[in-house]
Order: C-alpha cells, then structure tokens, then sequence
C-alpha cells in the first residue's frame, strides 16, 4: 500500500487522507454514497432536506496501489491521487477517467496548423457570426472525469432541450431567463438538476453533483473517451446512486432529494392562461366561451396584468373586484391561479417593499438594498437565503388566499432582470452564512418556491399549488414546473416530450409545458396537435404571450373546438387515473410522466424513443408531432395493447403505422390495466360516481378516493378500492375490495374491456348492458365479487 494514503473509519464515513487532500465517503445507505472534499466548508444541502442515513457495515482492504471500501452491494476503490472506481461485486459500475482532458480536435484549415492560421480562421468565421471555440481546455476549480462507454445512454440532466439521451452534448447549470426560441444546442434554460443517469440494462446508476454554483457537464462531446461535471466554486460533493434498474436509481435519487407531494385534485385538471386576461370581463369572456362551448375547464390563471402597478401581493381594483371575482368563478366550477414575480417595486409607501427595507428582507450589494428592473420598473429582490424572509413571503401568501387564490404562480425568478444579470457580488444572508450571487443563483427560485408553498400551507391547511418556472434539485417538494416561454414551433412540441420525460427522470413529476407554445401566433393544426399531446402532460395549461393570437380552443373555427373538447374531455375523464399516480408517486417514488423506457429498460427498442411516452404503466401516448401527418410509425413494446380510438388490439414487439387524422391521437392501454374515469364531466368536483375500466389479464389496482384537498389522506382519512382481476383461460376474476375511512361511491361502473360473457356478481348471474366494445355493470360502491364466464 502506498503510505501516504490513510484513512479512518467512524461509521458510515471514511475520511481519507493522501498528500493535502483529504476526502470523505460517507454512505446514506446500501445504494447511495457521497463523495466529498474540503470538509471544513459547511455542509448544508439546499436540495436535500431531513436526510435519513441507514447504518451501513463498511470493510476496508488495503492493496498495493489502493483501498477498497466495501459495503453489501457497492465497493470502492480509491487510489492514492484520490480518484476512484466504483464496483458492484466484481462488476466495474462507473470508473474515473486517469487521463488528462483533451479535446477533439478542430480543424482551422486543415492545412494549415499555426497559431496565426488559426487566428485568421477564427477572426473570418466570426466575421460571419459563427461561434469559435477554441481547442483550448477550460479547466474547473472541480472537475470529475469518468470513463465514457459509447453505448452508455445519458438521462435526465433537469429541463433541457434535445432529445432524451444526453450522450455527446455538453450542459451548463446556470438558470436562464430565455426569450429566444429553445433550440437542441441550447446549454441552459431555467432550472438546474446537477443529476445525470448513466443507463444501461444491466446496471444503472447516477450521479447528483450538489453545488448550487454554476455546474458544468459533458456527456463526451469534449472527447468520447471521458464525461466530466465540474464547478469552479463550491465543493467537491457529489451522490453516487445505484440502481441497479433505471427505476431504482430514480427512486433513489427521489428518496435523496424529496417526492412529488399528492397535489389538490382540482389542479390536475384543465388550466387556461394567457398574459394577460386584464379585467373581469375578459375572464368571464373566457370561462363563458369554455362553458358555452362545453368544453371542461377547472383553472384559469391570471398573469401580471391583475396587479395594480405590477406590485406583487396587490390587485388592480378599477378593473378587478378580486374576492367577489373569484367567488363567482368558483361557483361556475372555476378556480384561480394568480402570478406572484420575486421583483418588488421600489416605491414608497407601498408594504411589500417598506416591510421588506425595514427588515433586511432585500439582497444587498456593497451594504445596500441591491436594484434592478423588472415589470414594475426598479425593483428589489426578497434575500430567499435567510429563514426569516422566507416567512415573511409565505406569510403573504395569505394576502392572495383570503381573496380565494387557489394556488400561486412564480415567475421570473432566475432570477430575470432587465438591467443586466444581477452581478456575481450581489449579497445574500444564507442565514449568517453569507453567500453571493453565483452560490444563490441557481437556488433563487427554488427557495422562493419552498416560502411559496410553506405560506399557502400554513394559510389554508390545505395542499398548496405552486407553479414555478426557476427550479433546483428538490424543487419537486414544493411545486409545479412549466417549461417556461416556448413558442409556437412544431420543433417545440417535439421537444416537449424529451424535455418533460427528462425532468420526471430528475424527480420532477408535476410538470407541463405551454400548450400551443406561448410565443408566437399557433396555426389550428399545431394547436389541436399540441392540445391532443398536452392533455396528458402532468400540467394540463394552454398559455400565450402578450401581442400573439389568442390561443384559447374557441377563438379557432369549429372543427378545432370539437377536436380540442374531445382531447379535454379525455383529460377531466382521466383525472381519478392522474390522481391515483400522484398519490402512488408519493408512496413509492414513481413520477407520472415517463419514456418507456422506464418500464421496458430491457428492450433497447425503447431506449430512443422521443416521440412517445407512457402515463402510469397503463396508457401509452403516440401523438402526431408534424405538420400534415395523419399516419405515424408507433411502437409497442411487448404485451397487448388496446387502441382506444379504433378499439383494435395490437400484440407488443413491433412497429405498427397507425391512422392518426387530425381529430385522432392514437393512445393505447396495456393488457391488465384497471383505469379509473368519471363519466363526462366539465369541471373537477366531489364526484359520487366513478368508472373503473377493466382490460382484462392479471392485476392489482388501488384507487384512492378522498376528499381531493387536504391532509387527511396522509392519516389514512380515504377510501381505498383495491381492486384484482385474474385471468383462468376465458373466465376474468373481479376482486372490489373497499377498506372506507372516507366515505364510499354511490355508484361504481364496471366496464371490461376484450371479454364476452355472463357477469356474476357476488355469485349471482346478473342481465348486463352488452356494449359493443366492452361488458358494462353498475353496482354500489361497495366490495363485490365480479366474474365473468
Ligand atoms: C414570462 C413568463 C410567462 C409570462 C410572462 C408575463 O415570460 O415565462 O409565462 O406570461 O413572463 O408574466
């Protein structure tokens, strides 16, 4: 062993010393270390709260050129300039890259090779507004190397733009405020997820790098021998997460950085928005046009213009009478989002900002309240860093509440300024801590989100709705994302499905992008195309900028309101579905959203697939994303799968082409699958009846029924259906067990699907309703026994 590596063990960690560097590995659990320089910077993690540390048996081994620690399921082994390999058995998981960074090479002129050649070819190619980077390395303060596999697929990465594998792109953590179309090279956009997966079917794994500073990643674009993160602040401290499944690492990686609250049932439904519905008159404009055109709605969102003045927690009252307003509203079965920006007006007088001047709750620079512009014009910037504004903020919230605000929007808190990027010495408090810009940068919106949500929690008692458009690791514990300013591109609704299916992948499960893009004017084909895919995204909002064309379904011809209403009503039927994920989500950790996959990691046929995705493990989602296509290749992974446009059967493992007309999405749902649905309904509300739709095989299902909105759930006030079907050659099984601690459904529809014969409930032969498609049965809400023969 090389003497000058040594090491000492005190539980889970083991600090090792060699030459000046000491490093700790500490293990939270059999399946997740950390990795960790210059111990004596304060260890506070802004992503991970509460962490649970499971004891873990540890053994050392000394060798010639290294140590080996060794857990149950993972060693690792550390050599002396402290680089490390980490196995499972003998198995080589993921193996830090011994050589030196070294860029592809770029070729000025190939023939030409010396300084000035290169020199002249940049100055021309710059002279036509081409980009030039240099061969030139560009170190990091912290840069981690490890080995690339070509065939290794990189996810997750938070909102970024491209495809779902990260292989061969380079990233930057930096959260941007981006107004020009998102386009595939993009390095950032508005939130930062420093957690990447390495995939593979066999053993996954992946690695969270928590420094809130600027973070950097190559997936081997620089050279596809090697990826490299790196930062050149902050520590050295990163979480190797095992699976060996993709399923476990993401799991793990939840259980590290905070689950998806269940959220209120009404949130799930149908949201519409624009910047801006300005006055009362619009918005009732708007829920009319809904309701008259009996298309569902249960949320509208109300962007800066209500404010008076863009003055946040204030509303204009020539042109809004808030509380009556919204009482209104929520009598037509409508409830109200309202946008809250972090930018406060400088303006004397006014609470928000006297409040904040008084108590230190603004960032400084150089000892005074820092400045810059926003909508209000010159405004200041609520110090999210320290606990105390954070309660001042969340104390806010029930300014908004009481005038029957259901949930809060955050926006513009990168954060976005429109003086110039507030400047790297801009102060924060870290509560006492101290810390600049460049540390709070990426945390601002996620700390603003985390006052948000403890504020409404403590106004109403009830589940908050947070929508937020900065984000870090973690945010999934208090809010809802949107992909921020789209536009109206079809490349943009293309994207949409790598982009979110990544973010579910980073823990991120309650998220949606603009539907019909918010920039820019949407022609009818893209919007119906967009509703007929965003209708299953977790977030179901359709917003636009100011100055585009209105984009509500309604203010299109009548085909497109017919089409667009047969795509919301498939979302209000499936909120009970949503809901029951969100709530299994919770449980276990299993975002909504996700690429197949996740749950066909061993057919490689799924390992590319952008343009489809899966909701729960039952419905998959194929939707048209080109202009003029009414056909499209699908691919179905193994299984039966039932069409639910044409209500044909396909068998799994294959590529169909399927008829996709405008009016058409093609969605499938897998054999043995039990999906809840309410039977045609506008607006989300207490809901006496349910559906449970049966796809015959062998299954086990548990719908939760509760009252959609508070706690409770989490002390086991909800009614559990837990529902199991078993196939014997052509006889199905139908076990409705109901556990009551809420209260049951009056009636429950049964309708099975693929399956011809007799219904006997609870032993008796019953006459049923024989549709063409599926045997339907209606029975009270409570346990039976259903066969069918
Ligand atoms: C930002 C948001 C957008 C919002 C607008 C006005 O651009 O991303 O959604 O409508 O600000 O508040």
């Amino acid at each position: 062993m090389n003497k000058s590596i040594t090491y000492r063990l005190e539980k889970n960690k083991v600090f090792i010393k060699s030459n000046d560097r000491e490093l700790l590995i500490e293990f939270i659990n059999d399946k997740i270390f950390r990795v960790y320089e210059e111990l004596e910077r304060k260890t506070n993690s802004f992503a991970i709260e509460n962490l649970e540390t499971k004891d873990v048996e540890l053994s050392i081994e000394i060798n010639i050129d290294s140590l080996i620690i060794k857990s149950k399921i993972l060693s690792i082994k550390v050599y002396d300039n402290l680089m490390l390999d980490i196995y499972h058995f003998d198995k080589l998981l993921c193996e830090d890259y011994k050589g030196k960074r070294n860029p592809f090479k770029r070729h000025a002129i190939s023939t030409y090779e010396t300084d000035e050649e290169k020199e002249k070819a940049k100055a021309l190619s710059l002279a036509e507004g081409h980009e030039s980077n240099d061969d030139d390395v560009n170190h990091h303060k912290i840069e981690v190397l490890k080995v690339n596999n070509q065939n290794n697929i990189y996810y997750a990465l938070g909102e970024k733009t491209g495809f779902l594998n990260k292989q061969g792109y380079e990233y930057e953590m930096w959260n941007t405020d981006e107004p020009s179309a998102h386009l595939e090279y993009f390095k950032t956009l508005y939130k930062s997820v420093p957690f990447y997966i390495s995939f593979n079917n066999v053993a996954s794994y992946g690695i969270f790098f928590d420094n809130t500073y600027k973070t950097y990643f190559d997936m081997g674009k620089e050279n596809s021998e090697y990826i490299y993160f790196g930062s050149d602040n902050g520590n050295l401290d990163y979480y190797f997460i095992y699976g060996p499944s993709l399923k476990d690492v993401v799991s793990n990686y939840i259980s590290l950085t905070g689950k998806t609250p269940l959220p209120k049932r009404k949130m799930l439904g149908i949201h519409q928005s624009r910047w801006s519905y300005g006055t009362k008159e619009r918005v009732d404009e708007i829920i009319n046009g809904y309701i008259d055109n009996d298309l569902p709605l249960d949320v509208i969102h109300l962007d800066i213009d209500y404010m008076d003045n863009y003055k946040v927690f204030t509303y204009d009252k020539s042109r809004f009478d808030l509380k009556n307003n919204i009482e209104e509203w929520k009598n037509k079965g409508i409830e109200v989002v309202t946008i809250i920006d972090p930018g406060t007006k400088v303006e004397k007088g006014y609470f928000m900002y006297e409040d904040g001047i008084k108590n230190n709750y603004f960032a400084t620079r150089n000892n005074e309240v820092y400045v810059n512009s926003v909508w209000p014009g010159k405004s200041v910037f609520p110090d999210f860093s320290k606990e105390i504004t954070r309660n001042w903020w969340g104390k806010s919230q029930k300014i908004m509440t009481d005038f029957g605000v259901s949930g809060i929007w955050n926006d513009m808190n990168e954060p976005a300024s429109f003086e110039g990027p507030l400047p790297d010495d801009v102060e924060f408090d870290k509560d006492g801590q101290k810390a600049n810009h460049l540390e709070i940068h990426n945390v601002y919106g996620h700390l603003m989100a985390k006052a948000t949500f403890e504020g409404l929690k403590e106004a109403t008692n009830e589940r908050p709705y947070v929508l937020t458009r900065a984000a870090y690791a973690g945010s999934q514990k208090y809010t809802s994302f949107w992909t921020g300013d789209n536009q109206s591109l079809w490349i943009h609704l293309q994207m949409a499905i790598p982009m979110l299916c990544n973010m579910s992948l980073s823990g991120f499960s309650f998220i949606g992008t603009d539907i019909g893009g918010f920039g820019g004017d949407v022609t009818k084909e893209l919007l119906i195309r967009w509703a007929q895919v965003g209708v299953f995204f977790p977030l179901c909002r359709n917003h636009s900028a100011m100055m585009t064309r209105d984009q509500e379904p309604f203010s299109f011809d009548k085909e497109t309101i017919s089409i667009y209403r047969k795509a919301l009503k498939i979302r209000e039927s499936l909120i009970p579905y949503y809901y029951d994920l969100f709530y299994h989500g919770e449980q276990n950790n299993t975002p909504v959203m996700l690429p197949l996959v996740y749950y066909y990691q061993d057919d490689e046929n799924t390992y590319n697939l952008n343009d489809q995705f899966m909701i729960g493990d039952s419905i998959m989602v194929a939707p048209v994303l080109e202009q003029g296509k009414t056909k499209r290749m699908v691919y179905l992974p193994k299984g039966t799968w039932y069409n639910i446009n044409n209500h044909k059967t396909y068998t799994g493992n294959q590529y169909i082409v399927e008829d996709a007309p405008l009016d058409t999405c093609p969605i499938y749902v897998k054999d043995s699958s039990i999906i809840p649905t309410y039977d045609n309904i506008n607006h989300i509300n207490e809901q006496n009846n349910i559906v449970f739709n049966i796809f015959p095989g062998n299954s086990s299902y548990e719908h939760i029924y509760d009252d959609g909105k508070s706690y409770d759930y989490r002390n086991n006030i909800l009614t559990s259906y837990n529902i199991k079907t078993t196939q014997i050659n052509d006889n199905l099984l139908i076990d409705v067990d109901v556990t009551n601690n809420y209260k049951t459904y009056e009636n429950v529809i049964y309708r099975i699907y693929n399956t011809k014969g007799n219904i006997f409930v609870d032993d008796k032969l019953i006459d049923t309703n024989n549709k063409s498609n599926y045997l339907e049965i209606k029975l009270d809400g409570l346990s039976h026994k259903l066969e069918i023969k």
